[in-house]
């Protein structure tokens, strides 16, 4: 068993974004610790703010968010940050070389049900000059490193620095990550689909036609039975399909005619879409690759449809 620091000293990694991936890690293993102790850690429940997205924060977003600010403020590599919970970019360390955009508690209406959240980080390129919104408009594949960390049953990490998606898991008793698995690979087949079904009557027609034809199961022109499953926690969805395959999407819809998707591009949708496409899948709006996304805003969101390479192109071909 490899421990996260000698893995990426195996893989070559070089020292300074080693060094900020480690930052990262010890940031979702305080995050576990804070889960794990649930009402007992008083971390439960909601505040009585509301984000720039007009959400209602949790504790644990508050709480979550707080730490990561401080720990990547406190990294002398990171330039500025970007957080789902922050209105606006926070600029860090004149000099340093990465741009970190993170979702600090992703799936957080999941938090008092004791059920999966998770945290989602992004690290892109600092360019030269001020540390403004503009300096992380980047499309998602200039990222050098993408991972997620989810509080299940265990606490796991998907991280990619564009060589194959790794999987680790943290051992409690050292605190560290421990490698469980180097290349993943997502099964290019599936029968396995993840959408909130409750959106239906407002999806586009694409969508309202690549559903119906796999609730049709064998019967249809799909010929297979097709089975569901929502976590309404975007890394928990994602962990599935990185571990068994399957077609994760969140497709645009006419609910709120003022917000057309629901996913972020910078801290969900293009370090999701990196892991998956370094594990073999796909990740799309549907009309285009999720990480060739020119962004225009930090906190824009985006279609999105993961997963199994030959499932999400047939999802696409239904987008013609
Ligand atoms: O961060 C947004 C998010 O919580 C995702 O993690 C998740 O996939 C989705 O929203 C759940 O949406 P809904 O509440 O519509 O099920
Ligand atoms: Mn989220």
């Amino acid at each position: 068993m490899h421990t996260l620091q000698e893995t990426l000293t195996r893989r070559g990694i070089d020292g300074e974004l080693q060094s900020l991936i480690e930052t990262l890690a010890n940031c979702a293993n305080e995050i576990s610790a804070l889960v794990r102790g649930g009402a007992l850690a008083g971390v439960l429940g909601a505040t009585e703010s509301e984000n720039v997205q007009g959400e209602t924060q949790k504790k644990l977003d508050v709480i979550a968010n707080d730490l990561i600010k401080d720990a990547l403020s406190a990294q002398p590599l990171v330039k500025g940050l970007a957080s789902e919970e922050e209105d606006h970019v926070v600029p860090a360390h004149a000099d340093g070389r990465f741009l970190v955009s993170f979702d600090p508690l992703d799936g957080s209406s999941n938090i008092d049900i004791n059920s999966l959240v998770g945290t989602i980080f992004s690290v892109l390129p600092a360019p030269a000059g001020d540390v403004t919104e503009a300096a992380f408009m980047q499309p998602g594949k200039n990222q050098v490193a993408a991972c997620y960390m989810l509080y299940g049953p265990a606490t796991v990490m998907a991280l990619t620095t564009g060589d194959g998606t790794l999987m680790f898991t943290l051992d409690p008793k050292t605190g560290d990550f421990m490698l469980v698995e180097e290349r993943v690979q997502i099964p290019e087949d599936t029968a396995e689909f993840a959408i909130n079904m409750s959106n239906q009557r407002f999806w586009q027609p694409a969508m309202q036609a690549y559903i119906a034809d796999c609730l049709k199961g064998k019967e249809g022109q799909r010929g297979k039975n097709f089975n569901m499953r929502w976590i309404a926690a975007m890394v928990g969805d994602v962990h599935r399909v990185l571990s068994r395959g399957g077609l994760f999407t969140y497709p645009q819809d006419t609910k709120n005619p003022a917000k057309p998707f629901k996913l972020r591009l910078m801290y969900e949708a293009n370090p999701m879409s990196f892991l998956v496409e370094q594990a073999g899948g796909v990740a799309s709006t549907g009309y285009e690759r999720i990480m060739a996304i020119q962004p225009e805003q930090i906190h824009q969101r985006v279609a999105v449809i993961l997963g199994s390479k030959n499932e999400v192109n047939t999802c696409l071909d239904y987008h013609g």
